[in-house]
């Protein structure tokens, strides 16, 4: 990290943002070189001067552990609790990351003080409903996902202004944006040169196209930080990441009380993570539809790395959003499936899609200015593979097996075909010992 900056990671209890937390911790965000706590004591009451002391602050309302328990599932990985990892990172590497439960959606007051008291370099904002089936299940959470996602960011660029900070916001948003259908060309970084009717050359943001109400929320983002940065001056990256899988980083995988989060269920477990996870139980690799969608992927260890990147190298005063495409790579899913099947003798059954997308899309993205800063992407290979299916194979007792089948639907007529699905569905045997569960 080029220099020590002072970081609160919203959403950082989260299965990227722990992760990331522990990176930029361990990159030093720790004051306590630079400002030993006995002069900051002196100053302020003991509980305020240890948080001034902290470089990495993680916020969190612990929603999405709410949401495990809502959805009767939970992490296959048994995840501490934040006290308990924060105490054991201190433990192991004496580094300090604090912690404050709080929602950034509904307690503006609380966000717009704390940003006035840690004063942040650089906010990184994971603190969103993240998952694209949850936010099609049904109107409480389309209704959910649209106020959390939309009123978080939107409290967070208020507080910024209000805290006169100048902070840089560094967001995670999604491929997503851009749309599933091919496009017909390379889909570049954020912007697209166009020419306006009257002949007039202009850049503009990359039309939006989502595909759920998870990803219209962080198109609906990308408008408040293009008004924000024009009007205010915010310095904002927005991040377009693609699917993120693996479990843990070497930092997470220190000791099990640091344990990343792994989700496996129909809602919010990643393709390629739900499918290592069915390898691991001996159970049909479920492929939605044919299997002909292709999306991007990224390992979690090149997230925390990336969010590195775009910290420390923030949009100049007076410059526009700057947007890059996390993004390492781009695979068809029933690629993925073949790699997978190949790799373990478990097959792949294809069911009717859940989603409301195209059945088959060929995507190129552009990730050259975010390599240029840097970033060399770590590509699907056997030996990650062998790390998540360590830990698939460790806590394959943990899993639900039922969970793993989709259990949100994009709208009627795709739950229709998913009933007439049915006998497909039930002729997913499992194995006895797991069926018995
Ligand atoms: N996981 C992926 O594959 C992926 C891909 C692309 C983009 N992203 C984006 O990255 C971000 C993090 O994703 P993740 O997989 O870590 O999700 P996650 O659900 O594991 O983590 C999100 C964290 O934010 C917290 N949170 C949510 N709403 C909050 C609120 N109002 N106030 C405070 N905390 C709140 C949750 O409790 C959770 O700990 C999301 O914004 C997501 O859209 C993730």
């Amino acid at each position: 990290m080029s220099a020590s900056k002072k970081i609160l990671v919203l959403g950082g209890d989260g299965f990227c943002g722990w992760p990331t937390a522990l990176h930029l911790s361990d990159k030093g965000h720790d004051a306590r070189r630079r400002r030993p706590e006995k002069r900051a004591k002196k100053r302020a009451p003991r509980a305020r001067a240890r948080r001034r002391a902290a470089q990495v602050t993680i916020v969190d309302n612990l929603s999405r552990r709410n949401i495990d328990t809502e959805l009767g599932c939970d992490s296959l990985t048994p995840i501490t609790h934040p006290e308990v990892r924060l105490e054991a990172w201190k433990e192991l590497t004496g580094k300090t990351i604090h912690f404050e439960n709080l929602d950034v959606a509904t307690e503006y007051d609380k966000l717009e003080l704390l940003m006035k008291t840690v004063r942040p370099d650089s906010v990184v904002h994971f603190a969103e409903q993240r998952a694209a089936p949850y936010s099609q299940k049904g109107a409480k959470q389309k209704r959910y996902t649209v106020d959390n996602n939309v009123c978080g960011t939107h409290n967070l660029l208020a507080a910024v202004v209000e805290a006169d900070c100048n902070t840089h916001v560094v967001h995670l948003g999604t491929m997503g944006v851009y749309g599933y259908g091919t496009s017909g060309g390379e889909i570049p970084e954020g912007y697209i040169d166009v020419i306006l009717p009257g002949g007039r050359e202009s850049k503009i943001l990359h039309p939006a196209y989502p595909g759920s109400v998870y990803h219209t929320t962080k198109c609906l983002d990308a408008l408040l930080f293009q008004f924000y940065n024009k009007n205010d001056g915010v310095r904002v990256t927005d991040l377009h990441q693609g699917i993120v899988w693996g479990t843990n980083t070497p930092l997470t995988g220190m000791d099990e009380r640091l344990t990343n989060r792994f989700d496996y269920d129909g809602d919010y477990g990643t393709v390629l993570n739900r499918f290592l996870m069915q390898a691991a139980l001996g159970v049909p690799l479920t492929v939605y539809g044919t299997g002909g969608q292709t999306r991007g992927f990224i390992h979690v260890t090149d997230t925390a790395k990336c969010i590195e990147l775009a910290i420390n190298n923030p949009p100049a005063e007076g410059e526009g959003v700057e947007i890059f495409n996390q993004v390492a790579e781009t695979r068809r899913v029933r690629d993925i499936a073949e790699m997978i099947s190949s790799n373990t003798g478990v097959p792949a059954r294809f069911l009717a899609n859940p989603r409301q997308e195209a059945a088959e899309n060929e995507l190129d993205v552009s990730n050259r200015k975010f390599r240029a800063l840097g970033f060399e992407p770590t590509l699907l290979n056997d030996k990650l593979f062998e790390e998540v299916q360590d830990v698939t194979n460790k806590y394959k007792d943990r899993c639900i097996p039922t969970k793993i089948l989709p259990a949100s639907f994009w709208n009627k007529k795709r739950a229709l075909a998913a009933e007439a699905d049915g006998e497909a569905r039930s002729d997913i045997k499992l194995p006895e010992a797991v069926a018995s569960r």
